[in-house]
């Protein structure tokens, strides 16, 4: 995996001043797949709408064409596709994961990021992009994996929960930690008002995750992921 990431940093810059010529470089190309109200991808298109952020998003990819998700990418003028995955819940069809793969590299996609995605990936996609799939997830993993996360912490009676953006492997919200946020649990809180709070802090990390990444800063470790304290504030 680091022999991966030592690799894309050839395919991913930001702009770089040289002498007082500007010096117009290509930017990361993020592909977002989501399945539903899609506002961590809104957070991650808005992020990238400054030309000197190191990102762009290339496209979206949903399973779920009636996702709020696509009308946040016709409102940014960002092109989407929509796959069919499948019926069964939480999976992927025969099929569908090449298919994304398929849209993903027609979009010259450099990083995956799973914002919202409801389904399990498996093969194809993981082969294609290890080292470069991101998801986000609310809570502090490994505290809480797995669906309705903050009622899990809630239920558990955690004073403390927040988010992680993590790197996708074949377990479930069980690959490398990039970024985490805590997110205090408060005497009154009930599963909306809770999750409200962790959002905000998941549109924050998600934006600064991709910027790590297409700045180049990151690293894998064994299980850690190293190359974010050093990395410029906003990045
Ligand atoms: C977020 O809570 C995210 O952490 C989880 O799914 C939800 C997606 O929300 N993986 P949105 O579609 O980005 O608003």
């Amino acid at each position: 995996m680091d022999f991966l990431l030592h690799r894309l940093r050839g395919r991913c810059y930001s702009n770089a001043e040289k002498g007082n010529q500007a010096v117009t470089t290509q930017r990361c190309r993020v592909g977002v797949l989501a399945s539903g109200r899609g506002s961590n991808f809104r957070a991650i298109a808005e992020s990238c709408l400054p030309r000197d952020f190191p990102a762009e998003v290339a496209c979206l990819v949903t399973d779920n064409p009636s996702a709020h998700a696509v009308a946040v990418a016709e409102e940014l003028g960002i092109s989407w596709h929509s796959v069919d995955a499948g019926e069964k819940r939480g999976r992927l069809r025969e099929g569908a994961e090449e298919a994304i793969v398929g849209l993903l590299e027609a979009a010259r996609v450099d990083l995956v990021f799973l914002a919202g995605f409801m389904r399990i990936l498996r093969g194809p996609l993981l082969a294609r992009y290890a080292g470069r799939i991101m998801n986000i997830h609310p809570s502090l993993l490994p505290s809480f994996k797995g669906l309705r996360a903050q009622r899990q912490a809630l239920e558990y009676g955690a004073r403390v929960t927040g988010c992680t953006v993590h790197f996708v492997d074949a377990s479930v919200d069980g690959g490398p930690i990039i970024l985490q946020a805590a997110v205090p649990v408060l005497d009154g809180d009930n599963v909306e008002t809770l999750s409200a709070r962790v959002l905000e802090e998941e549109h924050r990390i998600v934006a600064r995750a991709v910027a790590l990444f297409a700045r180049g800063t990151l690293r894998i470790e064994g299980r850690r992921v190293l190359g974010v304290d050093g990395a410029t504030k906003g990045a």
